[in-house]
């Protein structure tokens, strides 16, 4: 397949290009040039800007004919326009990397592909951190009125392994398997109860084969991307992590809401993955129903595999400035001797 990555060096579009240069694929990446290009010349790597407002915009793309392009770096409706509408009559298809935060109300669990999502209450704004998921909507629409039928949105939840720069599953790698790496940490790792609460990921790797498989088999619509709802919980998350840890593993100190948001510990970035009851309106955002792209072949790894290279990942990398926003050493400690658990 002749495969256009739109991004591709940073976290999932790295793995997407990975995964189609093994598969034999003849990949082109589109990006800024500030991340480097680890494939050297296995890739045709050219470089502009999305934003057709920044020079030289996307000229870069001005020939070339592809099966399939994969989105992985739009996040504005007018940018995504552009390389939708510039692409339409010499690509095959056009894969959105879109979220599962498209959705109006994540307050249900189990919201398949129909429920309704967002709305921008002003359709020209561009502040992407403050209306991610009615942009990733917006964008959805614009890739689908360019490509019609020959679009495929593919709505991931929290995706998760090696390369991921966000630090949120990569705290739980690094709390139990390289506690070092996070400062001078307690025996016990505060952990948030109950052991029964859902969780909902991704690992990359599979993300990106199955979306190759998905483009390359000539599917469009829309999907739903995670790990299938109920399949795992926190519980799942700490066995996989203390598992791969081994002998010395760091002692599990389950910690109801309360006292996490008594020391105010910050929900989702505090303790990654963490979101407390009180949250009600994302109270199904870890128990999405991905039906459809399960039986489209979505498959799942096991979670101690993504820890393991997770962590084999971390370990190599450089560190600095990482973690900053996670509950500290101290606070930590703070936590296990208000519970009584300090060890
Ligand atoms: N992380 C999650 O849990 C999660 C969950 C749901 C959905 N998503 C979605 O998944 C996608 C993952 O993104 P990723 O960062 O991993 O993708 P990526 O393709 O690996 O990295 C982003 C790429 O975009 C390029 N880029 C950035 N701005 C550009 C511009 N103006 N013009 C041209 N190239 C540009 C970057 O290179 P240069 O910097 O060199 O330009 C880089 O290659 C996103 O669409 C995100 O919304 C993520």
């Amino acid at each position: 397949m002749r495969l256009l990555v739109l991004g591709g060096t940073r976290f999932l579009g790295r793995h997407v290009v990975d995964t189609a240069l093994a598969r034999g694929d003849d990949v082109t990446v589109f990006t800024r040039g500030r991340q480097p290009n680890p494939w050297g010349s296995r890739v045709d790597a050219r470089n502009g800007n999305r934003d057709p407002a920044v020079a030289p915009g996307l000229a870069a793309l001005a020939e070339g004919e592809w099966d399939a392009v994969v989105d992985t770096s739009g996040y504005v409706p007018r940018i995504v326009r552009a390389s939708a509408e510039l692409l339409a009559s010499r690509a095959g298809r056009y894969l959105f990397v879109s979220s599962l935060s498209v959705y109006a109300n994540a307050a249900e669990p189990g919201l398949t592909e129909s429920a309704e999502v967002g709305a921008l209450a002003d359709p020209a704004t561009e502040e992407v951190a403050k209306h991610y998921g009615p942009l990733k909507a917006a964008c959805e629409r614009v890739v689908s009125d360019a490509f019609g039928d020959r679009a495929l949105n593919v709505r991931p939840g929290l995706i998760v392994g090696p390369h991921d720069p966000t630090d949120r599953f990569g705290y739980w790698a690094a709390r139990f398997v390289h506690p070092h790496l996070l400062g001078d940490r307690a025996p016990a790792a505060v952990v948030p109860a109950p052991p029964e609460r859902p969780v909902q990921c991704i690992d990359a790797r599979d993300l990106a084969a199955w979306m190759l498989d998905v483009v390359a088999a000539g599917q469009g619509g829309v999907y739903n991307a995670t790990s299938p709802a109920g399949q795992w919980t926190f519980g799942d998350l700490v066995a996989a992590a203390a598992g791969v840890a081994g002998i010395g593993a760091p002692r599990p100190a389950w910690t109801g809401d309360d006292l996490l948001l008594e020391k105010k510990v910050e929900p989702w970035t505090g303790l990654p993955l963490w979101l407390p009851a009180t949250m009600a309106d994302v109270a199904g955002f870890m128990a999405f129903d991905c039906a459809k792209a399960q039986a489209a072949g979505l498959a799942t790894r096991a979670l101690a595999a993504t820890i393991a290279d997770t962590a084999r990942w971390l370990a190599q990398r450089d560190n600095a400035g990482a973690w900053k926003d996670v509950l500290s050493a101290d606070a930590e400690r703070d936590i296990l001797a208000a519970r009584g658990a300090a060890a």
